[in-house]
């Protein structure tokens, strides 16, 4: 396909936005990168047709670019790994999502030219934690921190569908990357005494967290090992956003999963299996909480979620099952 169709990315500079950007580019999109950090940008996403410095904020000048473009994938946010969530931490990463996107809305607003549509980031924890239930686009939403922050995330993004931008709200489950690099997946030069706890490779976002225990030999479910992990392989992720792009039947939430969410206790046996490496010493659940604070609570809890919309809509997932995917990704 050939077009010169001008998307707007924000968080384009991260795990997803990079590879997203690469293939838009590829498919012939005029792609259009806001960041916060230019020189990043160009490197991180070469090729672009544009670099927009930008921030989250109501308004600015950045906004003339929305203007008359096709399409708008907002991704940005602060990262949920590889920093402890203090109370200061906690406002960040609701408020970057927040009033960015209500930014990027405002944008869309007050120009002579809408585009045609919004994809909105939001993720799986949308839902809560729960148990072993099957959910689908329409469970309702959770109450803890990560359920709230998904809430305003897709409060502000509602607001573009009411100009008439048709808007997919994007609920990503877990996301598995491969680290660019091979080894420890934690960054030594990063750790300090005034932040304590591990400091990973946030790079290759949670993949790294379930390997961890693995390469100490100590690999094994976190306990209690029956809540499930809702994963999805990075390239579908971005197959599934180039669906939302293109597919005018696209429109609401839209989970972004593999057909086969596992217990944590499954997925530790299969990065076992492949890796060849023991996978029955259970980790409590209180010594993640000792490590990484709250943000253990992303691998603690969990939830069940099918990708009914995405499979209604004909998407051909690549990785459909975690062994496939893990292997993969392990070169395994
Ligand atoms: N990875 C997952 O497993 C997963 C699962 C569900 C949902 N999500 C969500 O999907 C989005 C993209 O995920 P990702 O893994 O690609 O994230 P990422 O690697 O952390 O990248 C996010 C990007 O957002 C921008 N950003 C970082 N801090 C920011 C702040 N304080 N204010 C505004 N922008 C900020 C950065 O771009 P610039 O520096 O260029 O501005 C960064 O490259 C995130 O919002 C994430 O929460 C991810």
């Amino acid at each position: 396909m050939t077009s010169t169709k001008r998307v707007v990315v924000t968080g384009a500079t991260g795990l997803i936005g990079a590879k997203l950007c690469a293939q838009l580019i590829a498919k012939g999109y005029s792609v259009v990168v806001f960041s916060r950090d230019l020189q990043k940008a160009r490197h991180t996403v070469p090729g672009a047709a544009e670099y927009v410095a930008w921030s989250p904020a109501e308004t600015g000048d950045w906004a003339k670019a929305i203007d008359g473009a096709y399409g708008v994938v907002n991704l940005a946010g602060a990262s949920l790994f590889g920093k402890r969530w203090s109370a200061e931490y906690k406002r960040e990463i609701i408020a970057s999502r927040e009033v960015g996107t209500r930014g990027l809305v405002n944008a869309m607003a007050a120009a002579q030219q809408k585009p045609e549509l919004l994809v909105n980031m939001s993720a799986v924890g949308f839902y809560g934690p729960h148990g072993a239930e099957l959910l689908d686009e329409s469970a309702p939403a959770g109450n803890d921190f990560l359920a709230n922050v998904c809430k305003v995330w897709e409060r502000e993004a509602a607001r573009a569908e009411q100009l008439g931008v048709r808007t997919v709200i994007f609920r990503s489950g877990v996301v598995l990357s491969a680290a660019e690099h091979a080894g420890l997946p934690i960054n030594l030069s990063k750790m300090s005494l005034d932040r304590p706890g591990l400091v990973l490779d946030t790079e290759a976002g949670a993949f790294p967290l379930l390997l961890l225990p693995f390469y100490f030999f100590t690999g094994g479910p976190v306990l209690p090992g029956t809540q499930y992990l809702s994963w999805i392989h990075v390239d579908d992720t971005v197959g599934l956003l180039i669906k939302a792009l293109e597919d005018p039947q696209a429109r609401g939430p839209l989970n972004a999963t593999a057909p086969d969410p596992q217990t944590n206790k499954a997925i530790a046996a299969t990065i076992g299996n492949v890796m060849g490496r023991p996978s029955w010493l259970p980790v409590p659940g209180f010594a993640m909480h000792l490590l990484l604070g709250e943000m253990a609570d992303m691998i603690t809890t969990g939830q069940r979620v099918l990708p009914k919309k995405a499979q209604e809509l004909g998407y051909q997932f690549k990785y459909a099952q975690s062994e496939q995917a893990i292997r993969q990704l392990l070169r395994k």
